[in-house]
């Protein structure tokens, strides 16, 4: 059967540019994430660029990551930068509370990170250590990494082997301080962010954008006071909505679930929605010329990690289920562009809704990665608002689900693209899709679905969710005709 919908995009309107580090990633030490995801070292049998592996490395590149939070995540609070310098079998060892008591050989610190940043041709992102560091150990690790020649520890940098400082823009004043980062109340909170940034320095024209430590889901006291008793002193506030069944018990298998369950994902994903809704007023109220940006520095699907694997290490699998996750969640992080200036999927490799799983040599992309590089070329282009009409369902929770989201966006050539998911388990959609002015004159497109809702990658059958060519648009006089097919997620470009 098929369902009708209408798109109707209004170009004349687009103003904002979707912030490209909407497409953030994240990479935190826990589980294989870093140690065997991005990391091998230079001696490992696996194919390796300076210790970095070289498959990840490709698949990240042309992604075009624009910017990679680390070292956590509750790790962060827990990190003594110094531990993860100078040479690498001097580096002391320490137990990552946090995720499964591993320890932590420190191999992989300040410099591995920031030269992969470099590489990748990303922004770092630093998440600092206000739970369990000092307020001295935050001020040198920026003077460490931006301050040029001279200073203390700019000379240590040298004798650890480089001269340059690092641009470092982002940089976060502690991470979930309301839990695994200190237990704070937000009141006290606020005032360690302001002491804690006071010594934050900008040595030698790097900028450093400061995020204080936000919120979680609806929490919206949280952002009342940060926004009160911090205010303008931020240049960010963080916020972390995760798609989870709960904090106790379980949280559902990744690749067993019912068609109902899969709904419920939906439903509890858009809700990001509203949640953004309160927070961005709560903002607004103390920031009403949008300076201060709303990070959702945390997000994704959070299921049980798959069977066998090390408790702790938060591995799990990835289906087209994820896949539609992600199309969702970017589409309205781009309609609230104005306020969200960035997010970060949590996380990169190996760890909750990661973009590719690692398993010795092997390495496979996930359904989620190739939603990420369907939508890049909406980095950075102006967003274009819409209206949509389509079928509804009220799912479990009592939660509205529209069949079809979508998002648009015009790129500095003036090539107009369009993303469209058919969330529907059975039904196809004709869209019709309007351009108001435009006259298009060619359509292409990608898609990604697959026969089942629940299929995903496995290191023995890694293709079975990829992009595909698309050839179900048609232009018409008016615009456009779409035939998407059930589960299904396009981009369209339109020339
Ligand atoms: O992403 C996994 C964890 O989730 C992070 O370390 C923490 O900040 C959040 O609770």
């Amino acid at each position: 059967a098929q369902q009708k919908a209408t798109v109707t995009v209004h170009p004349e309107q687009g103003k904002q540019i979707i912030n490209k580090e909407i497409y953030g990633q994240f990479a935190e030490h826990l589980g294989t994430c870093i140690y065997g995801g991005l990391w091998v070292g230079e001696d490992s049998s696996i194919p390796n660029i300076k210790g970095y592996r070289k498959d990840v490395f490709e698949a990240l590149k042309d992604l075009k990551v624009p910017v990679l939070r680390w070292p956590g995540g509750c790790f962060a609070d827990e990190y003594h930068w110094m531990d993860g310098i100078g040479p690498r079998e001097k580096r002391p060892r320490m137990v990552n509370n946090n995720w499964g008591g591993t320890v932590e050989d420190n191999s992989f610190g300040t410099h591995e990170f920031l030269n992969l940043c470099e590489m990748l041709g990303c922004e770092p992102y630093i998440s600092g250590n206000v739970g369990s560091g000092s307020v001295e150990e935050m001020a040198k690790w920026v003077e460490y990494m931006t301050s040029e020649q001279g200073s203390p520890m700019a000379k240590l940098r040298l004798e650890n082997g480089r001269e340059k400082p690092w641009k470092v823009k982002y940089f976060g004043v502690g991470n979930e301080s309301w839990g695994c980062g200190g237990s704070m109340r937000p009141e006290y909170y606020a005032d360690l962010y302001r002491r804690y940034s006071t010594y934050c320095r900008n040595y030698d024209g790097n900028r450093l954008f400061k995020i204080a430590s936000g919120a979680s889901d609806y929490d919206y006291n949280w952002t009342e006071v940060l926004m009160k008793n911090v205010g303008h002193r931020m240049d960010g506030l963080s916020l972390h909505y995760y798609t989870v069944l709960g904090w106790s018990g379980s949280k559902g298998s990744a690749t067993k679930f019912n068609n109902e369950d899969y709904y419920w994902t939906m439903g509890k994903c858009r809700e990001i929605e509203d949640v953004l809704k309160r927070h961005i007023a709560i903002m607004d109220k103390y920031d009403p010329q949008k300076q201060i940006g709303l990070m959702v520095d945390e997000w994704g699907t959070w299921w049980d990690e798959e069977p066998g694997t090390i408790s702790g290490h938060l591995y799990q699998q990835n289906t087209l289920r994820d896949a539609f996750v992600a199309s969702l969640s970017l589409d309205i992080f781009h309609k609230y562009t104005d306020r969200v200036k960035m997010t970060n999927i949590a996380q990169v490799v190996n760890v909750l809704q990661s973009m590719i799983l690692t398993k010795e040599d092997k390495m496979v992309l996930t359904p989620t990665y190739y939603v990420f590089k369907m939508y890049n070329v909406h980095q950075d282009a102006t967003y274009l608002p819409l209206d949509l009409q389509c079928e509804r369902k009220i799912v479990r929770d009592n939660r509205i689900v529209p069949m079809v989201s979508a998002t648009a966006s015009r790129d500095k050539s003036g090539a107009i693209h369009v993303s469209l998911s058919n969330v529907d388990l059975e039904e196809s959609q004709e869209i019709t899709l309007t351009l108001g002015d435009v006259k298009a004159k060619s359509v292409s497109g990608q898609i990604l679905t697959s026969e089942k809702i629940d299929d995903y990658n496995t290191f023995e059958q890694p293709n079975l969710v990829k992009l595909a060519d698309f050839k179900g648009a048609k232009l018409t006089k008016n615009g456009l005709v779409v035939k998407l097919p059930a589960k299904s997620i396009v981009t369209l470009e339109i020339k």
